[in-house]
């Protein structure tokens, strides 16, 4: 028997207020057709004053909670992903816990980035497989907004805020790609390009909280190929072929670097999970966020292969590949 961390409830969140393209159009040097054709983006969702990446977070957990059939009470473990805390400590994490009702086992957050969702379903899952956790929430959280210069075109039109979540229960499996379950999980991540993409603030460099800047030409070209590879890479772990996959969910940054990856690995783009239109990037909640969406409106089932993949700031990448 192998252990598996299985996927029994998701859930998400996205704030009440929509900005469109035409409403950035006001505040910044930029256009509808600009931000549609070079990125897919249509509209993104922005947090209300005073409503923090906890809250975002709280909202999603519950419904993957309701979802799944359990309480906080259930949960030995939370991770959230997120690079927009509502503090600098202590963890997200630990709001959530306290509003979930989970007092015991231990939560905390993740940092990196837009791959923040796959690092945090894998770190879940090496707990779940090594024995120590058998329940456990995982989350992608984000008020990017608050993060954003709105004075920079090249920046402040591509991102967006919102949460989604899974939750995770240890389950038996054969060891082969039939088994329910997160069958592999390859993370990497390449401190050499920490400029490319980063935020101009911190604690212990400025005292401040900074904005994202990016060299978004540069991020692109790096995004194109090593979303490739690590599809590839999982795929030859579980001895699979791209024809195998019934959903891609992808972080959601760029329409055209999903068609990309798309088109080199022959995957029709049919089979792409798409949101970035209506939800922008959010970060680590772009691959909860559209997962929950496709099982809700029925597109996924129980039992397809799923491919989560993603890439952001640091460079961080990787790869989860899901039989839902
Ligand atoms: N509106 C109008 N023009 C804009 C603009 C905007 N919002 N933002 C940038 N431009 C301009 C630039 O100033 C530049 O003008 P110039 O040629 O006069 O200098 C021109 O558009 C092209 O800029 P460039 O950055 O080369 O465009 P691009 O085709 O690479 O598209 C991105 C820009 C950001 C959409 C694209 O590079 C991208 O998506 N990169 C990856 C981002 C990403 O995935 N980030 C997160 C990773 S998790």
């Amino acid at each position: 028997m192998t252990l598996r961390s299985q996927i029994v409830g998701v859930g998400s969140y996205l704030p009440a207020r929509i900005v469109t393209n035409q409403e950035l159009e006001k505040s910044v040097d930029t256009t509808d057709a600009w931000i549609v054709e070079r990125s897919g983006i249509r509209q993104r969702y922005i947090a209300a004053e005073g409503e923090t990446t906890s809250d975002l977070a709280y909202e999603a957990a519950k419904e993957a909670l309701a979802n799944a059939g359990l309480t906080g009470a259930d949960l030995d473990l939370i991770i959230v992903g997120t690079a927009t805390p509502d503090h600098t400590f202590p963890a997200t994490a630990a709001r959530v816990q306290a509003r979930l009702g989970m007092t015991k086992g231990f939560a905390f957050d993740l940092q990196a980035v837009c791959s923040g969702f796959i690092y945090a379903l894998a770190t879940a899952d090496n707990f779940i497989k090594s024995g120590q956790v058998k329940t456990a929430l995982v989350i992608g959280a984000e008020t990017f907004s608050r993060i954003l210069d709105w004075q920079d075109r090249g920046t402040c039109v591509l991102f967006g805020d919102g949460a989604g979540a899974v939750v995770l229960k240890a389950g038996e499996g054969q060891g082969t790609s039939a088994d329910r379950g997160i069958l592999s999980s390859h993370l990497h991540s390449d401190g050499r390009h920490y400029d490319l993409l980063y935020v101009d603030g911190g604690p212990s460099s400025t005292k401040t909280t900074g904005c994202v800047r990016m060299k978004g030409n540069e991020v692109f070209r790096h995004a194109v190929v090593n979303m490739a590879e690590v599809v590839g890479e999982a795929l030859a772990a579980n001895g699979l072929q791209a024809s195998d996959i019934d959903w891609v969910v992808p972080h959601q940054a760029n329409i055209r670097i999903l068609e990309g990856t798309a088109r080199k690995l022959g995957l029709p783009k049919e089979r792409m999970v798409v949101t970035v239109d209506r939800h922008a990037n959010t970060s680590a909640a772009s691959i909860p966020l559209a997962l929950a969406e496709a099982v809700k409106d029925g597109r996924i089932k129980q039992g397809q292969l799923l491919l989560l993949e993603a890439m952001g700031g640091g460079f961080t990448w990787g790869s989860c590949l899901v039989r839902f």
